[in-house]
């Protein structure tokens, strides 16, 4: 494995990308991770680090430092901008405080002659050939010599190199662009993770198998089979109870355990009554009839209904969906205790970005174990579950990828996010059975259509929303007074920001044919073009 130490870029998840993308299994942790930690965990092989930028200065007072442990390890060692005046403080060189301005954009580095000759420093750029526009205006410019353009982020510069460095690389304002040791330290002024460096990738590329010498050996294959040996090994021969949202990474989450434990695991699955058409069904084909898991479906649409009677406020038709499916699988897992008994573990389809998110905020190693608390008559006061999360070390492309392997069905794998209360925050005011009825038709239509185009794969979200706002129409030689549906597409890369997705006219002109002449009480359809921000993906 490759450790990334984060010092705060907001790259710093991407070169972890990046790693794995070579096929190098690689973890993000938190700058002050020490050596020692590291060697505690006892499924990395670590082969090199890479310390990545940061928004500080190494002058700022606090600024996070290196385990000086780390430096000394005979690993190799990346060190990105921050992480390269990191490698050169630490080791005795010298930093030179910014000058005021941060030199930001768009750059070229010349690789020095003298480094070029020597094997041990010019590995990290072996290889790498420039393409030809980028060497049109450059025929004077002799056989060895690499001019390649680099994205540049960065108030301070190495002014004096640490002993044993040499000077790979400069650019026109900065001497010291690139240096580098025999023993596979390696600082970078640039940033070779970005789009903006397009030979980054090959850098990254050498680094990891020319220097660190990594097997490219972590592919979907590995993941599974090392993610079910860990899940054997946690799980032993107790039961593991899964709530199966139709998403994708709870479905990958239960397909990995099952692989592990057999009928150990018992999937559970709500049917709130705000799912869309078709859902539970799917639920049921693929995971009882197809994959033969014990499957637990429980029909609490009544109870949910008569909770959200009349509820209007969306924060409020949240809370008792939430509240009310936490009870509702707590009465069936105490059920299945009775029938089975005890299930100690609750299956969770948490992903990395989350561990990142909460580990980089607490870096202690607290015991992940979670608490449900419900006030329902006869049962426990509470019931305290010990975690498992299959999918805690994965990206959700790389989800995506094991599911596919395990044979889920594509569908199922590059299905868009939905929200846990359903559609009832999708219709705008109180929901009943014929409200819901009606959106599911009309919803349906929707993500047909658009899959229909071919465009589904495009966009991060598709659905339809109903509102409570009511128009005139005229169908044959009535006239109609019946609701409105919003038609809602977004384009988003992390469901923070989005915009509306551009979709053809003709393909909202199906949408809006079929909508309008197969469900009932919806006669006028409008499609939503306001971005994320200022609106929100969903309507509530
Ligand atoms: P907004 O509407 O805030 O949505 O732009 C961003 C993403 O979050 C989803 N979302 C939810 N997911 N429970 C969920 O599990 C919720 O209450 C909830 N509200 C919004 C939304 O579908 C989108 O993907």
């Amino acid at each position: 494995a490759i450790i990334v130490l984060d010092f705060g870029s907001q790259y710093s998840r991407l070169i972890t990308r990046r790693i794995r993308e070579c096929r190098v299994y690689s973890e993000l942790v938190p700058a002050n991770t020490t050596l020692a930690q590291l060697k505690q965990k006892s499924h990395l092989d670590i082969k090199g680090f890479v310390l990545s930028g940061g928004p500080s200065s190494v002058y700022d007072e606090g600024a996070p430092i290196c385990d000086p442990e780390i430096l000394h390890s005979g690993l190799p060692i990346l060190g990105i901008c921050y992480g390269m005046h990191l490698l050169a403080l630490q080791l005795n060189g010298h930093v030179a405080p910014a000058s005021g301005s941060r030199e930001y954009g768009p750059a070229t580095i010349e690789v020095s002659a003298e480094a070029a000759n020597d094997p041990q420093i010019f590995r990290i750029f072996e290889g790498i050939k420039v393409s030809p526009e980028q060497t049109e205006h450059l025929d004077q410019v002799p056989q060895w010599s690499l001019r390649l353009p680099v994205w540049m982020s960065h108030g301070d510069s190495v002014d004096v190199l640490p002993e044993g460095f040499k000077v790979l690389a400069c650019t026109e304002s900065n001497p010291m662009a690139v240096i580098a040791h025999p023993r596979g330290l390696v600082g970078f002024q640039f940033h070779p993770e970005v789009a903006h460096t397009p030979q980054g990738k090959e850098m990254l590329y050498n680094f990891l198998f020319r220097i660190c010498e990594c097997e490219p050996g972590w592919t979907s294959s590995s993941v599974i089979d090392e993610t079910v040996a860990l899940i054997r090994e946690q799980v032993g021969s107790e039961r593991v109870i899964c709530a199966l949202s139709g998403g994708v990474d709870s479905a990958v989450a239960a397909l990995l355990i099952h692989r592990a434990i057999g009928d150990q695991l018992i999937c559970v699955f709500v049917d709130t009554g705000c799912m869309r058409a078709g859902e539970r069904e799917q639920v049921v084909d693929t995971f009882a009839s197809h994959f033969h898991i014990p499957l637990v479906v429980v029909d609490a649409r009544q109870r949910f209904l008569s909770r959200l009677a009349n509820v209007v406020d969306p924060e409020q038709k949240r809370k008792i969906i939430g509240e009310e499916f936490i009870r509702v699988f707590e009465q069936e897992a105490s059920k299945l205790e009775e029938e089975h008994g005890p299930i100690p573990f609750l299956a969770q389809g948490t992903l990395y970005p989350d561990v990142i998110e909460s580990t980089s905020h607490d870096t202690a190693s607290t015991a992940r174990r979670i608490k449900t608390h419900h006030n329902v008559g006869g049962l426990p006061e509470e019931m305290v579950f010990k975690l498992v999360e299959p999918l805690r070390t994965l990206f959700k492309d790389e989800v995506r990828e094991v599911g596919l392997v395990l044979g889920l069905p594509e569908e199922w794998v590059w299905r868009h996010p939905f929200p846990g209360p359903g559609l009832a925050i999708r219709i705008i005011g109180a929901v009943d059975e014929g409200k819901l009825e009606t959106l599911r038709a009309a919803d349906k239509i929707v993500v047909e259509e658009i899959r229909n185009a071919g465009v589904y794969r495009e966009l991060g979200q598709a659905f339809a929303v109903l509102t409570p706002l009511q128009s005139v129409g005229v169908m044959g030689d009535f006239r109609t007074y019946a609701n409105v549906l919003a038609v809602r597409a977004v384009t988003t890369g992390d469901f923070m920001t989005a915009d509306w997705a551009r979709l053809s006219p003709n393909l909202l002109a199906r949408i809006s044919n079929r909508v309008v002449n197969e469900v009932p009480g919806v006669n006028r359809v409008v499609y939503d073009i306001t971005s994320k921000p200022p609106a929100t993906i969903e309507w509530e």
